[in-house]
């Protein structure tokens, strides 16, 4: 049988105001786009007629501008989950405009199954190819896993786009399983990195399908800003300490699958560990695979990838297509819930490596809301693989903003993994290794190690203001470095 062809227009007018809708992909590769296109300028002529629409949107992670980005700035984002790196998104988000559920990634498919974001009346989902049946339909997915499985089942209506920029055999990249609730829940039978557990497709209830619309669109994903010699240091910082870490035997001979974040900091440290003869041929059990994976992998240093999305540049995603049978054998595309299970990630003893914006002295991080109120972009999945990590690190260059923010401060001013999670914190200038210590040795690991030199005097004195104590703290002067901030612009002109 045939399903319904549309346009995009066409599907982006059945969507009404106040309703939810989830979406395929994740950070924003395998993101719907062409009917979002279309959505954000319906919003717009809706608003101009006087009506309101504005939307729920629950997504893997983040999406792209064609999504979170244009509906943001077209004021038509009521709620939204769990990650988002866009600017006008942002920017709503810090001026209150949208109800944002900042959460961790692996629990998105679980909320949604207990039913707190409410109905799903859509679920919009990009494919490559569709295998239509009568009563169901098997969906061959592109670039990312995300939470398909989960939303297409609890939609009231299924929309795909079918995006001919991806190869129709994408599918073979892909591994498509989705938990049982509890109490039947069973194992996630994954014990090697590449254990495919599921099926290449996802299955749809044929009867939810209201369309299939037609496009030629190139995923959004930017390339990342080129490192720069603090960047690159850091990399460097990492990489020797786990070849520490391996020369003492705590990692294992044949090493530990590695997990490394978004951003700029998590693209250097793995061109770091790629470019060291010391770490051998290793793994990544993370969610996103960036363009250096493929390109160490195509090198052979990495042997095989898990993730839930392929967060790379058109051009490297085309060379995946293009080398499908190499590929396959070696990237496994799943839902985050999968990617970014605790017992999976604990089982296979994954060392995860995120980026923070500051941590404190006792080891407490912060990777979303800058001086506690604005939030840049979410914990995403960090806190998933931090929590649960054979090793867990955070990265963050000593200083932001010219020197004028230390990224090493008396107290977290917003708290995402907390001290109990933090095994290691890398700067450029150089390792505070957190195991085995209390809060005191911790501090000055962290001070002496980690901070910028402009700012060791400072956190050194407020040591010694916060007196005594398991964990010292002085309560008025705790948050003196970011007041300094937002009162004077610089830190560095903090005063207790
Ligand atoms: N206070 C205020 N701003 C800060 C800051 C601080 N303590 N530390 C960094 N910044 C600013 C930087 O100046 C930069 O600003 P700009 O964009 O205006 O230049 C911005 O934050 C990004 O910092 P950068 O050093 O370029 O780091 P990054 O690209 O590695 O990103 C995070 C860092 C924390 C924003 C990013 O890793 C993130 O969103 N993490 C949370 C999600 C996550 O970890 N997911 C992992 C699993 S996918």
């Amino acid at each position: 049988m045939g399903y319904t062809r549309m346009s995009a227009a066409e599907a982006a007018a059945m969507i009404k105001n106040d309703e939810t809708i989830a979406l395929s992909g994740f950070t924003p590769n395998g993101v719907p786009k062409a009917v979002f296109r279309e959505l954000s300028k319906h919003a717009e002529q809706e608003h101009a007629a006087g009506r309101p629409f504005q939307i729920g949107i629950i997504t893997g992670a983040s999406t792209g501008q064609s999504v979170e980005g244009d509906m943001a700035a077209a004021k038509a984002i009521k709620f939204r989950a769990p990650f988002s790196t866009n600017k006008d998104f942002r920017d709503c988000t810090n001026a209150g405009e949208i109800d944002f559920e900042d959460m961790h990634l692996g629990h998105v498919a679980e909320r949604l199954r207990r039913g707190f974001y409410g109905e799903i009346d859509w679920a919009i989902i990009e494919v490559s190819g569709l295998e239509e049946g009568t009563s169901t339909c098997k969906a061959f997915l592109t670039s990312a896993g995300g939470i398909v499985p989960t939303i297409v089942r609890l939609a009231k209506h299924v929309i795909i786009e079918h995006n001919s920029f991806h190869h129709p055999t994408s599918h073979l990249l892909h591994d498509v399983y989705e938990i049982a609730e509890c109490p039947r829940r069973l194992p996630i039978p994954i014990l090697q990195v590449g254990d495919r557990i599921g099926r290449e497709y996802v299955e749809i209830d044929a009867k939810k399908i209201v369309g299939v619309v037609e496009c030629c669109i190139p995923e959004e994903a930017r390339a990342f800003t080129p490192l720069d010699p603090v960047t690159e240091q850091m990399g460097h910082n990492v990489a020797d300490f786990l070849v520490n870490d391996l020369k003492r035997g705590i990692i294992p001979p044949e090493f530990l699958p590695l997990q490394s974040g978004v951003g700029v900091t998590s693209n250097a440290v793995l061109e770091a560990l790629g470019q060291n003869p010391a770490v051998p041929v290793f793994s990544v059990y993370a969610e996103v695979v960036q363009d250096s994976v493929v390109k160490y992998m195509r090198e052979g240093r990495i042997k095989a990838a898990s993730c839930s999305s392929l967060t790379v540049t058109n051009d490297t995603l085309k060379g995946i297509y293009a080398d499908m049978d190499y590929f396959k054998a070696r990237i496994t595309i799943r839902q985050s819930e999968i990617s970014n299970a605790p017992e999976v990630i604990r089982r296979l003893g994954v060392i995860a490596m995120n980026t923070a914006l500051e941590c404190d002295i006792y080891g407490n991080e912060n990777s979303s809301h800058i001086c506690g109120s604005r939030l840049m972009n979410g914990v995403g999945g960090s806190c998933d693989y931090e929590r649960n990590g054979f090793i867990s690190i955070f990265t963050t260059q000593s200083t932001a903003k010219n020197g004028a923010i230390s990224s090493i401060v008396p107290m977290c001013s917003h708290v995402d993994s907390t001290e109990h999670d933090v095994d290691v914190i890398v700067t450029e200038q150089g390792v505070a290794d957190l195991r085995g210590k209390g809060p005191l040795r911790r501090a000055q690991e962290i001070i002496e190690n980690c901070a910028h030199p402009d700012y060791r005097p400072l956190l050194r004195d407020y040591l010694k203001i916060a007196g005594k104590g398991h964990e010292p703290q002085h309560m008025r002067s705790a948050l003196a470095f970011h007041d300094a901030y937002l009162t004077k612009g610089d830190m560095r002109l903090t005063e207790f």
